[in-house]
């Protein structure tokens, strides 16, 4: 309740407790998603369906429409003040997935990283619709946001570069199914939050189909 800024421009002069505690809130929250914006300037990228504010800061599960979205782009939403990466797969992308197992350190999501009950959960796709990776865009060694490096072979990233994730602060490196690799200074694949389809263009995220977990965390950001 005391981190973040104590003004915001715009807001009511009322000092009173609970309306000092929501400024800050929606202050960090502004922050969150303007960092986004920024670091994924280069990335493809479409709007996402935006939740109120109020949901937003309360970390209420968020509504991310998909219908615009082309294979091989990604949306990023804002929940818990987190960046979620939505990522429309082809299908030889998602074929070629399986040949990556060797140089991954969890290669079937074994690790805490997603709820232990998602239905139709694909441990190597990680998703449960498998064009469509949704993931959290939290680095799990220092918390830097990865960059999307769909292209293989990428020249900034070698040959052997498969398509993934990119981690510019230590060079961690993750496939297109956010699975970490090898020599990645990262130790865990990227959490997959709770979420669900309402339907086949909405994703919504921070909860499953039945509401439940909500609570839910990874082993690490
Ligand atoms: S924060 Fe990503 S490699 Fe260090």
């Amino acid at each position: 309740m005391t981190e973040g800024a104590d003004t915001m421009p715009g807001t009511p002069s009322d000092e009173s407790e609970p309306n000092l505690a929501r400024r800050r809130i929606l202050t960090a929250t502004t922050v969150a998603v303007g960092a986004v914006g920024v670091a994924l300037a280069a990335t493809p990228f479409i709007e996402s369906l935006e939740p109120s504010e109020k949901a937003r800061a309360l970390g209420a599960p968020v509504t991310i429409d998909i219908s615009r979205l082309k294979p091989k782009e990604m949306v990023v939403a804002s929940w818990r003040r987190r960046p979620v990466y939505v990522l429309r797969r082809t299908e030889q992308e998602l074929n070629e997935l399986p040949q990556n197992n060797a140089i991954l350190k969890d290669p079937l999501s074994n690790a805490d990283q997603q709820p232990a009950k998602l239905p139709g959960w694909n441990p190597i796709q990680r998703s449960i619709v498998p064009e469509y990776l949704v993931v959290v865009g939290i680095c799990t060694h220092l918390g830097c946001m990865p960059k999307l490096h769909a292209k293989a072979g990428d020249p900034l990233l070698g040959a052997s570069w498969p398509g993934g994730y990119y981690c510019p602060c230590h060079g961690s490196r993750y496939d297109l199914a956010a699975r970490v690799m090898d020599g990645s200074p990262a130790p865990l694949n990227l959490p997959v939050p709770p979420h669900y389809y309402r339907d086949e263009k909405t994703i919504v995220v921070g909860e499953l189909s039945d509401g439940s977990e909500q609570n839910w965390e990874p082993n690490t950001w």
